[in-house]
C-alpha cells in the first residue's frame, strides 16, 4: 500500500479533533488540536490524500521530543501507517537536532506497544495505576542518533 504523507498545519485542527474522537474516550475538540498547534516546537504528519488515514501529533522541548498522540483508523490499520508516521517524525526530528524521541503508552495498549517496539522504543520509566488510577503508564524512548 502506498503511503502518502503531509506535514499538519494549524488549519487542521478540525481534522483532527474529528480522528481524535473515534480513537479515545477523552477526546481532543477543535480548540483543544488549535490552542495546541499554537504553541512552539509542534510538529506532525498526516496520512492520506482524499481521505485521512491517520495522523501523529509531536513536540520539541531543546534536543527533545515527544509524541503527544498517533491515531490510524481501523479501516486503514495493519498497513504500515503508523510505522511510517512515526519514522517521518523521527527524520525530520534528528534533521532538528533532536536527540530523542519520548512517549506514554498504557500497558495495557498491546497494540502500541508491539508498534513502539517494532519501532525501536525502549522503556525507561513506569507511572503506576496512572490511567483511570488502574493502568501503568509506560514512558518509551527511542535513540535518533542513527536515525
Ligand atoms: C496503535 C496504532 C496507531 C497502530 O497503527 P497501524 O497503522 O495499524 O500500525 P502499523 O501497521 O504501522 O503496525 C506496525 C507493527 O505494529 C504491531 N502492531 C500494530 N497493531 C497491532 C495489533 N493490533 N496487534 C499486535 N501488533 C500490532 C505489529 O508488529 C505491526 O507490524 P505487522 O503488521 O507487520 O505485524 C493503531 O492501532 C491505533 O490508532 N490505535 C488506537 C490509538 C492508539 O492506541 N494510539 C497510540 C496511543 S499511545
Amino acid at each position: 500500500m502506498k503511503i502518502s504523507l503531509r506535514p499538519i498545519a494549524p488549519t487542521d485542527a478540525a481534522l483532527l479533533a474529528a480522528l481524535h474522537k473515534q480513537g479515545f474516550h477523552e477526546a481532543w475538540d477543535e480548540r483543544a488540536f488549535a490552542t495546541l498547534m499554537a504553541t512552539p516546537g509542534m510538529f506532525g504528519a498526516i496520512a492520506g490524500t482524499d481521505q485521512p488515514q491517520g495522523f501523529i501529533l509531536c513536540r520539541k522541548a531543546a534536543d527533545e521530543a515527544e509524541v503527544l498522540t498517533l491515531f490510524v483508523p481501523e479501516a486503514f490499520r495493519r498497513h504500515g501507517i503508523a510505522t511510517a508516521l512515526i519514522d517521518r517524525v523521527a527524520a525530520e526530528a534528528a534533521l532538528d537536532k533532536v536527540a530523542a524521541l519520548y512517549l506514554e503508552v498504557a500497558d495495557d495498549n498491546d497494540a502500541a506497544r508491539a508498534l513502539y517496539a517494532k519501532c525501536g522504543f525502549t522503556e525507561v520509566g513506569r507511572r503506576p495505576r496512572y490511567y483511570q488510577a488502574k493502568v501503568d503508564a509506560l514512558m518509551l524512548r527511542r535513540d535518533l542518533a542513527a536515525t
